[in-house]
């Protein structure tokens, strides 16, 4: 069957231009003028939207196996495919821990059955999580994770964090650090400053993450090994990673959207849904965050989509699981914070979530060319929004965003030319 997206203004490598795409057999079959005709084609409307590449998330954590009261990754895929993305990385956080061949195929399987975006799966990078013995990456690569993470913990010893790296290497698998001394979070609720003394919660230091920023920078250009650094959020660390980049380390970072436009503020109410690791920063931060993105210290944007059930949200806020639901809000978060008020381009801001994660992980698609995969993410850049979290398909309702208002919106979703999400439909 031949789809052919018409009158759009396609995200293409070399600029935003109008014109029309074929696709056929999941392909990108061909660029073509706007208001071309393709005898039978089904055709799909795209006048005043983008037609960008489809979305790629490096973090996510879909809960399966193991937490399916949390999300499974049929619904995970679904809520995905919503936010527009096509493709996800699943952490390893799971139950049992994704540390064999045995649970990536798992997940690849159930993916393949029960998904409606590509999956990825990272492997962990000690076995159970515990930061202690290595997994076997080897045999991990060959049952198709892309990287290596304990995301969700850190690796407490350093020289055990050295040794994931140096192995890693061999296999030119990209190590994800999950930046947080356990020591200086020290059980704290939220981020160390003025609002935690306001309202009585403890405090996490912003040192918390960006001492082992640094610590597994500086193990990354002593090893030689390529290092991903998740979800930072403060000033510091994106200057941490600025300084190593600079220095040649084959280092990588990605930000969220929650830490582009929240901040520790958002804890007056003492909500859980803003309850997340790391905790939310302050407009200093946010501040630096963007300018991190924008001169490419920050190479990409990822949700770290980290889904709970209501009974482990809706506790005291210092007991509240940490964690957001984050796919479906992603794009109008990022556009409402970065493209509304002129940080970025819409154009720009896409980069950072399709050809820059697709590269970091040499993932396919990312880009709309001729000949490759049909991922397509329709987008209407002036839609405004109300956040409503009872309407998600994600089983975790937990988000910050819910009422808010929001800029920039997905309209329909395409994987492998094969039409996975529909607003309204
Ligand atoms: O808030 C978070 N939740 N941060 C993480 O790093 C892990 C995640 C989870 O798995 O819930």
């Amino acid at each position: 069957m031949k789809i052919l997206i018409q009158n759009g203004s396609l995200v293409l490598p070399d600029g935003v231009k109008k014109g029309d795409v074929l696709i056929e057999g999941g392909k990108i079959a061909a660029l073509l003028d706007s208001g071309s005709k393709v005898g039978d084609a089904e055709i799909v409307d795209a006048k005043g939207l983008l037609v960008s590449p489809g979305l790629i998330d490096l973090h996510s954590h879909l809960r399966e196996p193991g937490f399916e009261y949390k999300e499974t990754i049929a619904t995970g895929t679904r809520a995905a495919a919503k936010g527009g993305f096509t493709s996800v990385c699943c952490m390893a956080n799971t139950k049992p821990v994704n540390d064999n061949a045995a649970v990536t195929e798992l997940i690849k399987l159930k993916a393949k059955r029960e998904g409606v975006v590509r999956v990825y799966p990272i492997g962990a990078a000690t076995k159970g999580l515990k930061g202690e013995e290595l997994t076997e990456m080897g045999e991990l690569q060959e049952s198709g994770v892309v990287a290596v993470s304990d995301d969700g913990r850190s690796i407490v010893d350093a020289n055990r964090m050295r040794l994931v790296l140096t192995y890693a290497a061999h296999f030119n698998l990209p190590v994800v650090t999950h930046p947080e001394d356990l020591n200086l979070t020290n059980n704290g609720a939220m981020n160390e400053g003025y609002w935690s003394t306001v309202l009585g919660l403890s405090g996490i230091t912003r040192a918390a993450e960006e001492t082992i920023i640094a610590r597994d920078c500086h193990l990354a250009a002593l090893t030689g090994a390529r290092l991903h650094v998740a979800h930072v959020s403060t000033a510091g660390g994106a200057d941490i990673v600025r300084l190593y980049k600079a220095k040649g380390a084959k280092i990588t970072a990605e930000t969220t959207p929650h830490y582009l436009y929240a901040t520790d503020d958002w804890v007056d109410g003492y909500d859980p849904s803003t309850r997340v690791n790391p905790p939310l920063r302050t407009k200093d931060d946010v501040t630096a965050l963007i300018a991190a993105l924008k001169d490419g210290t920050i190479d990409c944007i990822a949700t770290d989509h980290a889904p709970h059930h209501f009974d482990d949200k809706n506790l005291e806020y210092a007991l509240a699981s940490t964690g957001i639901s984050g796919f479906e809000t992603a794009l109008g978060v990022c556009w409402t914070a970065l493209v509304a008020p002129g940080h970025m381009t819409g154009e720009q801001l896409l980069s950072k979530m399709t050809s820059a994660p697709a590269e970091l992980f040499s993932l396919p698609g990312g880009v709309i060319a001729e000949g490759g995969v049909a991922d397509i993410t329709i987008i209407d850049p002036s839609e405004e929004w109300v956040v409503d979290s009872s309407l998600f398909l994600s089983k975790g309702k937990n988000t910050p965003f819910n009422g808010k208002k929001l800029t920039g919106n997905v309209v329909r979703t395409f994987v492998g030319g094969e039409r996975v999400y529909e607003r309204g439909v």
